[in-house]
């Protein structure tokens, strides 16, 4: 096992100023308001019988809040967390062990669920279910099993990839949520938010520009804001009203989709080295030389999100909007579809 309790923080970009912007309870969290609405209910009833909440399960793509929300049910249970991810727990043993140092109350974060190995999987299944560890002792036919009690904790599962959670796993969650990429107002009071903890002076103009441009995501808003912030204290007198954020953001190839500069070549690729597509999923990423998994976890959920690419049977495909964004002229053949399903399944 190579991590068992880390900070709730398996992203490597963040620092100790991102850590600092994480908000600590469900009323800092800004937004996905249906969700917590049903979060608010389920500790509140949890709370007042005073046992352990449901196994939670979060979906969606990056930066959208899961890890933090993960930490915020925590504190508003006052929980210790436990934090692994799927690849960490490599051996059924692994899992097992972490399982039973919990106590009652406790919280289980498993990040990256989708990847948990199936004999990893299994010894959860009558841990949540039953609050029950079925150990194998021994081998072939002279092997036992003996069960071993497990505290009533709580498990709390993230996922970028809803598709790859099997069927048993995801039934036996009792609350699988899907969050949502967030609306340009919501970013708005991300970025201001941030700005006040990082005592950064901003307009709302300001902010307005930075969030329309962070495609939809938290962690994409922190890291303009940061971006920004170092444009104008060096090139501009320190505020950041909706010049210097245009400025600081075209100086950082940050574009008026806020497509940075990997996301734009992803979509370059596709329209000019394969003609608009279709391309299957393994040689467009080949032609930008990312890993499979990145380009369908981290660039294309947006892409799909803002009708720029869709996803066909015979591969991916870019949007008349694409080539349009991309100051391309289509072919005439190109789709041109709003809503493609299959956000990210
Ligand atoms: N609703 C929100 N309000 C304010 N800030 C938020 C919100 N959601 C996320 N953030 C900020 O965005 C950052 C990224 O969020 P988080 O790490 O929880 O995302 P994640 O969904 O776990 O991403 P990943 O799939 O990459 O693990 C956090 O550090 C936090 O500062
Ligand atoms: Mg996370």
């Amino acid at each position: 096992m190579r991590e068992e309790l880390l900070s709730p923080d398996g992203d490597d970009e963040e620092r100790t100023e991102e850590v600092g912007l994480r908000p600590q309870s469900l009323e800092d969290f800004v937004g996905q308001e249906q969700l917590k609405g049903h979060l608010r209910v389920m500790l509140e009833a949890a709370r007042g019988r005073e046992q352990s909440m449901g196994h939670l399960l979060f979906a969606g793509p990056p930066g959208l809040g899961k890890t933090t929300l993960a930490t915020i049910v925590a504190n508003e249970m006052g929980a210790t967390i436990h934090v692994t991810s799927g690849p960490a727990l490599e051996k059924a043993g692994d899992l097992a062990a972490i399982l039973t140092k919990l106590e009652d109350g406790d919280v289980l974060f498993i990040d990256e669920i989708h990847r948990l190995a199936r004999p990893v999987e299994e010894v959860l299944y009558p841990a949540m279910e039953d609050f029950q560890l079925d150990l194998v002792l021994g081998k072939g036919p002279a092997a036992r099993t003996m069960r071993l009690p497990v505290a009533h904790f709580t498990l709390i599962g993230a996922t970028t990839r809803t598709g790859l959670i099997t069927g048993p796993l995801r039934d036996r969650f009792d609350y699988p949520a899907r969050l949502d990429y967030y609306e340009p107002e919501e970013l708005r009071s991300i970025v201001l938010r941030a700005a006040g903890i990082l005592g950064v002076a901003i307009d709302e103009d300001g902010a307005t520009e930075i969030a329309g441009r962070s495609r939809g995501t938290p962690r994409i808003s922190n890291r303009l804001l940061r971006q920004v912030r170092d444009f104008a204290e060096v090139e501009r007198d320190g505020k950041i009203t909706n010049a210097v954020a245009r400025d600081g953001l075209e100086f950082f190839g940050v574009d008026e989709r806020g497509l940075d500069k990997a996301t734009r070549a992803l979509l370059t690729s596709l329209c000019t080295m394969f003609e608009g597509g279709p391309v299957g999923l393994k040689t467009l990423s080949i032609s930008v030389s990312e890993p499979t998994e990145t380009v369908e976890d981290v660039y294309e959920p947006y892409l799909i999100q803002q009708g720029l690419l869709i996803r066909t049977p015979q591969g991916r495909v870019a949007t008349v909007a694409a080539w349009r964004h991309l100051g391309l002229s289509p072919p005439t053949s190109s789709p041109d579809r709003d809503t493609p399903p299959g956000l990210f399944d």
